[in-house]
């Protein structure tokens, strides 16, 4: 298979790290199929990358619907297959202490951030699987640390990473894998939701993680299978000179 061929769904790719990661893959040749709820930036998204990717489908709507997810399914299947599921459309949700957390809440991020990418995982495997393809599922730091305020949100990442490890294993035998990426601090739209009013200047782009994405698709998937990067670590082997 020639690498123009290649297709990869990603979610969350009218924007921030989603933009990105969507750049880099178009770059390679990859056919796209893109998701996000606002459509005219998601079209605008589709319509820059056409010049550079042979096929980009853009699909707008909110990831927790399954319509929307069958849609972006279907898309991938329509070009041939799919290669390469991208997880990344996330929410954050209200940043407070747990004691005033409105609990029901946890019923909107727990879809988004854990339900949706689920979904697309069981219907993406039968197509990962004829093309030995790779899932990389968007999590953060607060999966792991417990950030004060950050409670809720770092819960969603905190299950999507068991799943994802867990997936990985048990993909194993169809030949997919699963890899985690912690993007690290980011100046993005969601970032700035996080800290309203504050100047976020000193946080890089979701353009510093760019040589992260070039190395991992350079790599087999089977050799990253279940691992978890973060993508701004220093001294990583995507840094070093080729
Ligand atoms: N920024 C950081 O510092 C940071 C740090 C660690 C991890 N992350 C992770 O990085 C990923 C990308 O975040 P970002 O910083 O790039 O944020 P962002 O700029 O706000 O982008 C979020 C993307 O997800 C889409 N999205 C959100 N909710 C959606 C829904 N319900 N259905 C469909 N699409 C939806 C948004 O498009 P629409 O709004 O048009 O739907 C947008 O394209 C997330 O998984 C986030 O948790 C970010």
């Amino acid at each position: 298979m020639t690498q123009t061929n290649r297709i990869a769904i990603v979610t969350g790719a009218n924007r921030g790290l989603g933009l990105v990661i969507t750049g880099v893959l178009a770059g390679r040749g990859y056919g796209l199929v893109i998701g996000g709820r606002d459509r005219e930036a998601l079209d605008a998204v589709a319509d820059g990358l056409s010049r550079h990717a042979p096929d980009v489908v853009a699909i707008a709507g909110d990831i927790t619907d399954m319509q929307v997810r069958t849609n972006l399914i279907d898309a991938a299947r329509q070009r041939g297959g799919l290669d390469v599921l991208v997880n990344n459309a996330s929410e954050l949700g209200p940043i407070g202490p747990l004691l005033a957390f409105d609990v029901p809440r946890l019923g909107r991020l727990f879809p988004v951030n854990v339900g949706a990418p689920m979904f697309l995982i069981q219907m993406a495997a039968p197509l990962l699987a004829t093309r030995r393809g790779l899932i990389v599922n968007i999590t953060s730091d607060a999966a792991t640390a417990a950030y004060p305020g950050w409670g809720p949100y770092g819960a969603t990442k905190a299950a999507l990473e068991l799943l994802t490890r867990t997936f990985a294993s048990e993909l194993a035998a169809q030949g997919v894998s699963a890899v985690l990426v912690d993007p690290g601090g980011m100046r993005t739209r969601m970032h700035q939701e996080a800290f309203p009013g504050e100047d976020i200047s000193d946080r890089p782009l979701p353009e510093v993680t760019v040589p992260f994405w070039t190395w991992l698709f350079d790599q087999d998937a089977e050799d990253v299978r279940g691992q978890r990067f973060a993508a701004q670590q220093k001294d990583a082997p995507w840094l070093q000179p080729a």
